[in-house]
């Protein structure tokens, strides 16, 4: 299959809205990152979405609306549910709802909850309203590799297995959304994103963060969100994280980058003059930024063949929490506090 990249006028959102409709695929931006959709009411189209990421059955999509009608079409809505669409609708957050009926078990990967999401961004916007049908789709990478944040990450995973791709150039947040579990008694967060513990709880009372988001799931557990369960990107080189002082930090970096061969640094870009004239990468100034360049950052170090990964960390609280989450996975998990040496 040959596959376009569009960049992401009027005509080629009804382009890609015919595709859908008649039961194919698209890769469209969001304000998160790039998502692979299909008509979420179809489920043969939803079927396909697994087969061209090459992603377990087992986990389960995000259903992208345009207008809280949608979204009540797929799931049973409550008064808290609504209240935090009122705040943070159109945008990063996912909210996990009881499944309506109606919904194939394609989409929920079996479960009887559904996840439900408003994109913060004009392109998904009008895309999803010219489907005239709520949008499953998951990231728009092949499964294992980091979530594409521009159209040429998504084509370098993709191409020849998708018949579009919608290019609305860089993504800004960078991060897959926040996946919030509105069906037990509290909010409970499985997967951190842009919306943070501290803003829901800010809505809803309180908000709990599944305690797996930052350790590894021991043998025989059974993980919140299917999606952890499975392995995550672990860039080709071994990546190893360093928490503490800057000072200590980069010490104990610059001790290992001497020990090894082809190294890279990530560091803050307030820092990377503590490397003197080793080879580093601009994570950013802040968590934000970090949480924007992070997935581009990794695919950079594959692409440039390198060995050793090592990694500065920063406090895991607002979306830093969510930058964390990912650095973890990537890295498995490997941390080395630079104050205890
Ligand atoms: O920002 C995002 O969320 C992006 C854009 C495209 O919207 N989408 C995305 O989708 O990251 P995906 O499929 O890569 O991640 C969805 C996550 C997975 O960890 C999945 O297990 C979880 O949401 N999830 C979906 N439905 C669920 C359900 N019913 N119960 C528990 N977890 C669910
Ligand atoms: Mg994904």
């Amino acid at each position: 299959m040959k596959t376009r990249c569009l960049a992401a006028t009027e005509e080629a959102v009804l382009l890609a809205s015919g595709i859908i409709k008649s039961g194919g695929l698209v890769a469209f931006p969001t304000e998160t990152v790039y998502g692979l959709g299909a008509d979420a009411l179809n489920g043969q189209a939803v079927l396909s979405i697994f087969a061209a990421k090459g992603r377990p059955a087992d986990n389960p999509l995000i259903v992208h609306v345009s207008d809280r009608g949608q979204a009540a079409r797929v799931g049973r809505w409550n008064e808290r549910a609504g209240r935090l669409a009122d705040a943070f609708w159109p945008g990063p957050l996912t909210l996990l709802l009881p499944k309506d009926p109606d919904i194939s078990f394609a989409v929920s990967a079996g479960l009887d909850s559904i996840a439900v999401r408003m994109p913060g961004h004009p392109v998904a916007l009008r895309f999803i309203e010219a489907c005239g049908t709520p949008v499953a789709a998951p990231s728009a990478n092949l499964s294992g590799r980091p979530s594409p944040t521009e159209a040429a990450h998504v084509l370098s995973d993709l191409d020849g297995r998708i018949p579009l791709v919608l290019d609305g150039g860089p993504c800004s947040v960078g991060l897959e959304s926040t996946v919030l579990d509105l069906t037990g008694r509290e909010p409970l967060i499985l997967r951190p994103g842009a919306v943070t513990p501290g803003q829901i709880a800010e809505l809803c009372g309180s908000c709990l963060v599944a305690d797996s988001v930052m350790r590894p799931l021991v043998d025989g557990e059974t993980a919140p969100s299917p999606g952890m369960r499975h392995r995550h990107y672990a860039p080709r080189g071994k990546m190893t994280l360093f928490k503490g002082q800057p000072d200590k930090v980069a010490a104990a970096i610059c001790e290992a980058y001497d020990a090894s061969g082809n190294a890279c640094i990530l560091a803050f870009s307030g820092h990377l003059h503590l490397y003197g004239g080793r080879r580093t990468r601009d994570i950013g100034q802040d968590a934000e930024q970090a949480a924007q360049r992070l997935f581009l950052v990794l695919r950079s170090m594959d692409a440039s063949r390198v060995d050793r990964i090592l990694c500065e960390t920063l406090p895991d609280e607002g979306i830093g929490l969510a930058v964390m989450n990912r650095l973890m996975r990537a890295a498995a998990f490997d941390l080395v506090n630079a104050d205890s040496r």
